[in-house]
This record gives C-alpha cells, structure tokens and sequence, in this order.
C-alpha cells in the first residue's frame, strides 16, 4: 500500500497538528484517508499506517477494529450498504431492508455482488432513530426508507445516479428548529 502523493502530503499535515511524540493522534483521520483512497483499509494499509505513525501494528488494528465506519474488507465498487439493526429501525422494519440486501446484492454481510457494484452489512445505531429505518450509503443518511423506495435507491445506485439522501417520505423540518422567526 502507498497514498498517492497528494494523499501523502495531507497525511504528513495531519501529522504535524500533534506535539513531537504523539503522532498517534492522527491514526484516525490516516485510516479514514486510506479507505477514501481504496475504499477499504487492507493489512497492508493498517502496517503503512502503523509504520508512518510510529505505533504498534497490534494498536491500529484495534482502532480500525473497533469503530464500523472502517471497512477491513473489500467493499462494492458503487455502494457500501449500511443497515441500522438497532431497536428503533428493527421495529420499523431493518429486517425487511436486510431481506431487499439478500435478495438484490448478496445473501450474506460483506459478499460483494454478482457485478462488483455492491455490499451489504447490518451496523448499530447510527443516531438517525427518529428517522428510522435508516441506511448509511457512504456518508449520508437514507431515512424513512420502506422495501420498495429502498430497492429503488439500489437500482438508481446501479444506473450511475446519487439518489438524494435524507428522509425518502418528504417528512422533513421546513423550518430551523424552534420555528421560523
Ligand atoms: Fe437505527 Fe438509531 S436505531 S438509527
């Protein structure tokens, strides 16, 4: 693994904000840059990081490890699909999202699809509870998704189109909370 040189310069940055001796502070925004570049964080990726920041191979992998935002698999080349299985969006409905993933992208978690274009996992709570069920496609929120607006939002992902994330029932706040002045 290697950033590219523009990547490279904006990782030795990130580097320079901490005192000399805690350069382990950057290990997160490093890994975020490496899967932005590769779209999943590889060993060989976790060693380079490891080595640049002067930390343990073992200590990045326990970061990269604990939070699920980090992909240590290959993912689809379009669309990772992120499927909220925490309590509000299983009550309304999680199950039903993960069965239009088996059934349209691949029958397990982290299989990538049949044309490489896609992949699929089931997260905790990403805090979008009012909105539920939701899916974090990148780094938006799909809400209010039912079966059939969800299976659209795949199909437009295939077709080359973003489809607009926030609530996909028009449920939105007009105004700023607390109203309009
Ligand atoms: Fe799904 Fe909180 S339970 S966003």
């Amino acid at each position: 693994f290697a950033f590219t040189p523009l990547n490279q310069k904006w990782a030795e940055a990130q580097m320079t904000k901490f005192p000399e001796g805690r350069q382990a502070s950057a290990v997160i925004p490093l890994l975020w840059r490496v899967q932005e570049q590769e779209g999943w964080i590889s060993q060989p990726a976790l060693e380079a990081v490891a080595d640049m920041l002067g930390m343990a191979y073992i200590r990045v992998l326990e970061v990269a490890t604990f939070y699920f935002m980090f992909q240590l698999q290959p993912v689809g080349s379009v669309a990772h699909f992120q499927v909220c299985g925490t309590t509000s969006c299983m009550i309304c409905g999680a199950e039903d999202l993960i069965g239009v993933c088996k059934e349209k992208i691949a029958a397990q978690p982290h299989a990538i699809s049949a044309d490489g274009k896609f992949s699929w996992e089931e997260v905790e709570c990403l805090g979008a509870c009012a909105n539920a069920p939701m899916v974090q496609i990148g780094k938006d929120f799909y809400e209010d998704l039912t079966t059939e607006r969800f299976a659209e939002i795949i199909e437009e992902f295939s077709a080359g189109k973003v489809p607009t994330p926030g609530p996909q029932n028009g449920r939105y706040a007009a105004e700023p909370l607390g109203g309009a002045t």
